[in-house]
């Protein structure tokens, strides 16, 4: 290449000129992968940005069982990275509860239900979709939105393991212990009952569960026993590795929700009602504040909103700490998606959060309102 540039060039400083080149490119490499992070390159991004809206096809993996074709099918409102329409895209996960304790039925159809087969595609293979045989538990699941999950995923597990102390009021939390990448015990961080420690694993678990695009993170698990193989089904990766840290890295660049706060009157109030005990304002990454409003720590959140399934440490009744951030654009809240409004939300508090659902409660409108329209510019 350096010959087209500098035609005239004798062999010596040829040399020379391969010499800088291979300098200034060491350089290059550098700054991308100190500039890069974790979150790949601004292309990889790109890439996952395309592969977020993608409608898979048969021939791409989707399926056999899926709930939707791609991901905008459930983040997608206000705007690319947010909920379902209308504030509501719900999935099933679904288990066996006996005396025994809690199955999530692996290898026999669970632990999800699905809404969609291939054969709606015209691919037959006799394989169904809807609850599988033998569930006696089924909990819907709302799709949250994703802004800022980069920062989330950078929260070192440290930080989160701090806050599992008593904080009054009975409140204390505890982190859910999952499986990391590399297998070793981490602090879950994603979903609601913070079973995913990594945004790689996550999304890989999304194509796999939501799409049926199996990859290395998350491998086809074994057929349900009677079951055929479908034309197209695979043992192997549907996805190569590469294309599931370019989904991550755009999911980790969406922009993390801006405050809109002044609200200084319900800032003191959401304070005093003992939100903070577990709407924690801000966790650090690094020298970075992150404003999610969460411990990120499991709860327990009272009979009301047990839904007896399990996940990793977390019981039917415990729940991730809802980051609070971005809270204005969210018309469906609560796990399910069953409150339509904050305040039913928080009326619905009950267990380690009980005494600030009263505190709340007993509180004369005004400052009511005031607390809502605070939670409301977040
Ligand atoms: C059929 C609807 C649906 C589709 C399609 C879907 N998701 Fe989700 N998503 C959900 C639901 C529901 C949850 C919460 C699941 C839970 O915790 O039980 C979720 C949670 C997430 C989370 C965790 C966010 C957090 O803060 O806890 C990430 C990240 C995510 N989805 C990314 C993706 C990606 C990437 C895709 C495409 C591969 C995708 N999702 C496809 C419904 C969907
Ligand atoms: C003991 C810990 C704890 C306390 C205290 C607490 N919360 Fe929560 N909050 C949670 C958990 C856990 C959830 C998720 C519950 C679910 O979805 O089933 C949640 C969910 C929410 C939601 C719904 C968010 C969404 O997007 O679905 C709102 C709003 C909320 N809390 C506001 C408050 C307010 C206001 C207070 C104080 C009056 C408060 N919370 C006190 C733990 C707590």
């Amino acid at each position: 290449m350096e010959r087209s540039w500098h035609p005239a060039v004798n062999g010596s400083s040829t040399a020379f000129w391969v010499r800088v080149l291979v300098a200034v490119c060491t350089l290059l490499v550098a700054v991308w992968a100190v500039t890069s992070g974790d979150s790949g390159s601004p292309s990889d991004a790109s890439r996952g940005a395309e592969l977020f809206r993608t409608k898979f096809t048969p021939e791409q993996g989707l399926g056999p069982l899926f709930n939707e074709r791609s991901c905008s099918g459930c983040h997608a409102f206000p705007k690319v990275g947010g909920m379902g329409r209308n504030g509501l895209a719900t999935v099933l996960r679904v288990g066996r509860l006996t005396d025994a304790g809690f199955d999530p039925l692996v290898g026999r159809g669970g632990p999800f239900g699905h809404s969609h087969a291939v054969s709606e595609l015209g691919v037959d293979c006799g394989r169904e979709a809807g609850i599988p045989a033998g569930a006696n538990v089924t909990s819907v699941r709302n799709s949250p939105q994703l802004f800022g999950s980069g920062l989330i995923d950078a929260i070192p597990d440290k930080a989160i393991r701090a806050g599992a102390v008593a904080r009054g009021d009975g409140v204390r939390g505890r982190p859910n212990l999952v499986r990391g990448p590399d297998g070793r015990k981490r602090v879950g961080r994603f979903g609601w009952k913070a079973n995913a420690a990594t945004l790689e694993l996550f999304v890989a678990s999304a194509l796999r569960n939501e799409i049926g695009v199996t990859s290395l993170l998350a491998p086809a698990g074994s057929r349900p026993r009677g079951s055929n193989r479908c034309p197209g089904e695979s043992n192997g990766p549907e996805i190569d590795q590469d294309s599931v840290a370019a989904l991550a890295a755009f999911v980790a660049e969406l922009p993390p929700p801006q405050s809109r706060s002044s609200q200084q009157a319900g800032a003191v109030l959401f304070r005093e009602t003992g939100c903070t005990a577990c709407h924690l304002p801000a966790l650090k990454a690094g020298r970075r504040e992150v404003p999610l409003y969460s411990d990120l720590l499991l709860h327990d959140m009272g009979r009301a909103l047990d839904d007896r399934v399990v996940q990793g440490v977390a019981g039917g009744s415990e729940w991730r700490t809802t980051p609070l951030w971005g809270l204005r654009d969210r018309t469906r809240l609560l796990h399910d998606g069953r409150a339509t409004s904050v305040e039913a939300a928080i009326l619905s508090h009950g267990g380690e959060a009980k005494t600030a659902r009263r505190r709340f409660h007993s509180l004369p409108a005004a400052q009511r309102r005031n607390l809502i329209e605070f939670l409301r510019s977040l």
